[in-house]
């Protein structure tokens, strides 16, 4: 295996961002994130979605390319709320998606967060602070490339320079997934803040300082 630094980390802005990129990064979103919400998304709707988040200054869409090919992405939100704060004209298309694909669970779901009965477990000052956290939103490895470090690298990376260049010193993660919670407790070092309620896995949401 090459070494991780031959591999490039780019933050997409407006003047570095292409069809081909966005293309890209929808594949990997389809095949490795088909759990997300953001899945459900149709390619037209999800690059609507991609470039409003490179808009934002609140929201940080890193990729990392082997070459020229991208072989994995990551989106970081100020805040967890902040890619649905933010792609409000695009809530509608989601749960129109959610009810034409049965997602009944999801909706379900997402009615508990509105009502934020989710972090009821949480104490007040967890849930103060959890809310005020840089958030690692999405993340996905291409298949191809998986259980090569490269994931761990990527999230060490990006979270350097998210300190060095935006000041960001603690960064929270949600995940419902088991091999996914053992990336980030044993690969990634984060620690366990607490459980979430959810329908019907528990989803535990991780912590790091940076
Ligand atoms: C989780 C993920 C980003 C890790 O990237 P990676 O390049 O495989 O990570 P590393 O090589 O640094 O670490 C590998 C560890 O990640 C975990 N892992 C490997 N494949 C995984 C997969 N398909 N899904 C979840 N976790 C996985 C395992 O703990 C693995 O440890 P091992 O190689 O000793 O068995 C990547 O596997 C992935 O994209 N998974 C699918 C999407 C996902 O779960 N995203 C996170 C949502 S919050």
């Amino acid at each position: 295996m090459r070494h991780k630094s031959s591999f490039k980390i780019l933050k997409l802005t407006l003047k570095n961002t292409n069809n081909k990129i966005l293309k890209s990064i929808y594949n990997i979103v389809v095949d490795e994130n088909y759990l997300a919400i953001i899945s459900l998304l149709n390619l037209k709707s999800f690059k609507r979605l991609l470039l409003q988040i490179i808009k934002s200054n609140k929201i940080f869409l890193f990729v990392i390319k082997d070459k020229e090919k991208i072989v994995g992405y990551s989106i970081y939100s100020d805040k967890p709320s902040q890619i649905f704060e933010d792609a409000n004209n695009l809530k509608f298309i989601i749960i129109i998606n959610l009810l034409i694909k049965f997602k009944f669970i999801t909706i379900l779901n997402l009615i508990i967060k509105f009502l934020h009965i989710d972090k009821v477990l949480f104490s007040k000052d967890k849930k103060k602070f959890y809310n005020k956290t840089l958030n690692l939103s999405y993340l996905a490895i291409h298949k191809k490339y998986q259980s090569k470090g490269i994931g761990k690298y990527f999230v060490k990376e990006t979270l350097k320079r998210l300190k060095e260049d935006y000041n960001k010193k603690i960064v929270t993660v949600d995940t419902k997934d088991p091999n996914t919670k053992n990336f980030y407790l044993n690969k990634c070092k984060f620690s366990l803040l607490g459980e979430k309620i959810e329908l019907f896995k528990s989803t535990s949401v991780f912590y790091k300082k940076i």
